[in-house]
Order: C-alpha cells, then structure tokens, then sequence
C-alpha cells in the first residue's frame, strides 16, 4: 500500500493513526501502571472489600496520601480502559465502583502470578531493550553470549542473579508463581504425564516449587530439582516434601539420571545450538527404553484464532531476545530435537493455548 499524502487521509483516519502512534510510544506506561497498582496492592485491596471498592476505600486501604488521591484516579482510570479494572455506577448516584476483571483473576487469591510483575517490569529488563538498534548493528557475539542483558549490563542474567541477590529473588519469586500455577493445571488437565514414573529431575527448576507440585500430587516420584549453586543456595527449601531432594550442577555438563527430565521455560532462554547441547545430556540422564524428557514451554502457532494472542506470541518472542532466548513453533522444535538425536515421535499437549507441555522420547 503506498502512504496516502496527509491531505488525502480524513480527519478521523488521522486520528485513528495518531492515537496508534501515541498508545505504542507510551504503552510502557500501561506496564508501570500496573506495577504501581500491585505495589500499592490495589487488586488484593478491592478483593478483600468483595470484589468492589470505591476510590476512597482504594485510597484508605492502600495508604494512598489524601492529597495524592485525584492521581490515583488516573492511574485506576488507566487501567480501566486497558481492562485490568471495571467500573460500575454505585447504587443510588454513590461513588463509581472499581472492581476486577478476568485479567485480575491471575492478580489476586490462589493461583496468583503477582511475583511476575516485579521481574517483568524490572529496570534491569526493561533498561536491556535501550540497547536493541546498538545490538541489531553490532558483529554477532559468539553462540550464547551477547544479549541485550549483557550489553546493557556487562553480564548474563544468571551471572546478575548469582551476584545481586535482590534479582535473584525477583527472578525465582517470578518463576515459582509460574510454576505453581502452570503446574497445577497441567497436573488437572493432564496428571497422566507424571503418572508411571518413578523419578525425575527438574533442570533449572529454581526455587523448587514447581517440582514441589508435582511432588505433591505423586508422592511415589522421587523428585530432583537441580539448578545452579547460587539458586540452590539462596532460595531453595523442601521442607514438608520427603520425596524432594536439590542438587546444584550445571546442565551443560550433567544431569543426575532419572526416569524423566523436566525443562520448564529452560529451552526459550536458549538459541538452537545450547538447546541440542542441554538435550544431549538429558537424553545420557534418562533410560533409552521408558525414558522422555517433559519440555514445558510455548509453542507458537498453534490453532487458536485470537488476535490477542497472536499479539502475546509476538510480544513473548521479542521479550525473551533480551537473553537471546526464543519462543518456537512446532518445526523450530522438532529441528532441535532431531539434532539432539531424539525420534520425531514427539507428543505435543497445549495446556493453555500456546502454553504447552511436550514430551520427547530417545
Ligand atoms: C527461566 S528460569 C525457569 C525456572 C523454572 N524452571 C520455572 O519454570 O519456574 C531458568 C532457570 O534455569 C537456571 N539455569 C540457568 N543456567 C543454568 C545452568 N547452566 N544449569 C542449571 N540451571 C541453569 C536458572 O538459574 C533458572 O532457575
């Protein structure tokens, strides 16, 4: 389509552009909003009030100061129009009522992805994507190194973690939400994958309290969370799980056998080449009869028909270059496995939508 000279394009086409153009250049402050909301606590304070509140009891329950109230309304005016937060009229021309969408189901009570935030909207992250058009035009850094992360900050992610131990909790606090919840629903929906084993050993499981999950609903599995020393270190506790053990190693090198591996979000922090080398010594760990590797990641592509998620795919892709990490479709993985000398009788599950479970035989 050639661009229409501006005297051609009607008012309201102009408009329609215009507000594109600015709801992209300050879409970021969409993101601090919401961090804003969390830290202040709103989304819990108007679901301890049942699930409305007015500005008032927003203001008094988050310790707003009075004089800062007007400028509350317009980050919960913010949020409104971008759907996290409702609003009704009160009842007999009282005070407008906020109250908390579906978004906010993952915000608030059981099944809460809160710790996300946080680590989402961290100044380390966020200030790694100022350096894209440096990296863009910058010589190739050899495999696995030169991330927007280690330009911006003259480490990896994981070297931060292991020397900033406020990252590192933010990093595993985001990660155990994730996990908690992904696996409680893949456990509902789909138990059978957990079910004839005996053991396993989650690599790069963190905190441990995905492997706790799954630990808790097979207490017959004989769980292994393995990560790296200073993760086991600093956040690691199995208390209360007798068939949960924490092993500090590097995955690059070995991994503790078992009957199955579980990587989850490993795989997207890594290009093609580190993937078929974390697969190798996932295939030495596991029996070359009965064993599999659970591969707990996105799978782009799939059927769904939303545009919004289509945009999440997008936005998740982006987002994970800044460790040079990737989210794949279905033939980027299979090439990974099959370099990794795996069979293509891979079995992939979409747990939710893209969010799947996949599981890879040697
Ligand atoms: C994106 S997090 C995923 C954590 C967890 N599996 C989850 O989904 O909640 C990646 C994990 O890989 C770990 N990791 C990074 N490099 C590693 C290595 N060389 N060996 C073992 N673990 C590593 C990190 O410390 C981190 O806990």
């Amino acid at each position: 389509m050639t661009l229409k000279l501006l005297a051609e394009v009607s008012p309201q086409e102009l408009l329609s552009g215009l507000a594109e153009l600015q709801n992209h250049l300050l879409g970021y402050v969409k993101s601090m909003s919401l961090k804003c909301a969390v830290d202040l606590g709103i989304p819990e304070a108007i679901h301890r009030r049942g699930g409305t509140a007015t500005l008032a009891d927003i203001a008094a329950d988050t310790n707003v100061h009075p004089a800062k109230v007007a400028d509350l309304q317009r980050v919960l005016e913010l949020l409104t129009a971008s759907g996290i937060f409702s609003t009704a009229a009160g009842e007999e021309g009282g005070a407008v009522l906020y109250g908390l969408t579906t978004t906010c189901r993952f915000l608030v009570g059981w099944h809460n992805l809160t710790p996300m935030v946080p680590f989402l909207v961290n100044p380390l992250v966020v200030s790694s994507f100022f350096s894209m058009p440096d990296w863009f035009r910058s010589e190739p850094a050899p495999a696995g190194a030169g991330s927007l992360f280690e330009l911006t900050h003259g480490c990896s992610q994981w070297e931060m973690g292991s020397k900033d131990t406020e990252f590192n909790s933010v990093l595993n606090g985001s990660m155990a939400a994730d996990s908690q919840v992904f696996l409680e629903v893949t456990i509902a929906g789909n138990g059978h994958i957990f079910g004839g084993l005996g053991s396993l050993v989650d690599v790069g499981g963190g905190s441990g309290a995905g492997t706790k999950v799954i630990a808790r609903a097979f207490p017959h599995i004989k769980c292994t969370v393995m990560d790296l020393p200073h993760v086991i270190g600093q956040d690691a506790d199995g208390a209360g799980h007798e068939n949960l053990q924490f092993i500090a190693g590097d995955m690059f090198e070995s991994i503790p056998s078992a009957d199955a591996v579980v990587l989850k979000n490993i795989l997207h922090d890594w290009d093609h080449e580190d993937c078929v080398k974390i697969l190798k010594r996932c295939k030495e760990a596991i029996p070359a009869r009965g064993g599999k590797v659970i591969i707990i990641d996105m799978v782009r592509g799939l059927e769904h028909g939303e545009k919004k998620i289509t945009e999440m795919e997008a936005i998740q892709n982006l987002f994970m270059m800044y460790i040079n990490g990737v989210e794949r479709n279905e033939s980027e993985w299979k090439g990974i496995f099959v370099d990794a000398g795996f069979s293509d009788d891979y079995k992939i599950m979409s747990v939710l939508g893209p969010y799947s479970v996949i599981e890879i035989y040697p």
